[in-house]
C-alpha cells in the first residue's frame, strides 16, 4: 500500500508478472503518456512487450503502471515503464523499481542500466523522468551519441545492485 503525504491519497496494489490482459492495458497506459513515448516508441514497446518480461502493478485487477525488463549478460536492462497519470507520484514507480532489484538479487546480476533523454536535450517532461531515476540511485555513466539519424542521443544510467 502506498500513501501520498499531501492529499492522503492511497493505492492498494499488487506487483506481478503481466498476462495478456494486462498487457493491453499496459499498452493502453503507454499510449496515453504523450510527452514521454511517440509512436516509433509506441511500435518499440509492443514489440518488447511481446518479446521481454512484463510486470504491472494493479490496483482490483485494473492496471496502474508497468515496467518492461529483460536481462544481458550479467545485467538488467530495464526498457520502458510507465505510471498512470493520475496516480504519479504516489510511490508506484518507486515500488516497481524495488520490485526490479529483488529480482536482479535473485539473478545475481551485477546492475540495473537504463537509457534515457540527456540533460543536454532540454525537454520538461524527461527532467521529471530524470529525477525519479537519480532519487531511486541511479547514476549516470556515459553519453551515446544516436547512430541513426531519427534516433535521440540518449545517456545511460546505472543502479549498482550488492
Ligand atoms: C517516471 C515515473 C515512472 C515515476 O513513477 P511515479 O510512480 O510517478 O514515481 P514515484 O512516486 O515512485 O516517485 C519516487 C520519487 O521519485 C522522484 N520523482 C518522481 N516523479 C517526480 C517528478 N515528477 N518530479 C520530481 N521528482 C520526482 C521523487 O523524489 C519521488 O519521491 P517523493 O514523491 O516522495 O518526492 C512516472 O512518473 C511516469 O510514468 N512518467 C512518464 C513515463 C516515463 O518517464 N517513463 C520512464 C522512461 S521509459
Amino acid at each position: 500500500m502506498v500513501k501520498k503525504r499531501d492529499t492522503k491519497k492511497t493505492v492498494r496494489m499488487k506487483i506481478a508478472p503481466a498476462t495478456e490482459k494486462d498487457k493491453k492495458e499496459a499498452m493502453a497506459i503507454a499510449k496515453s503518456l504523450k510527452e514521454w513515448f511517440n509512436k516509433e516508441g509506441i511500435k518499440n514497446m509492443a514489440i518488447d512487450f511481446k518479446m521481454n518480461s512484463l510486470l504491472v502493478a494493479k490496483e482490483k485487477e485494473k492496471v496502474l503502471a508497468f515496467l518492461s525488463y529483460t536481462t544481458y549478460s550479467g545485467k538488467m536492462l530495464l526498457l520502458w515503464m510507465g505510471v498512470r497519470k493520475d496516480v504519479q507520484r504516489l510511490g508506484i514507480g518507486k515500488a516497481l523499481v524495488d520490485y526490479l532489484v529483488k529480482e536482479s538479487k535473485r539473478l545475481k546480476m551485477y546492475a540495473i542500466e537504463v537509457e534515457t533523454l540527456p540533460e543536454e536535450e532540454v525537454y520538461e517532461p524527461y527532467e521529471r523522468t530524470r529525477k525519479f531515476y537519480y532519487k531511486n540511485g541511479f547514476k549516470r555513466i556515459f553519453y551515446k551519441k544516436a547512430r541513426v539519424k531519427c534516433w535521440d542521443d540518449q545517456i545511460v544510467l546505472e543502479k549498482k545492485i550488492n
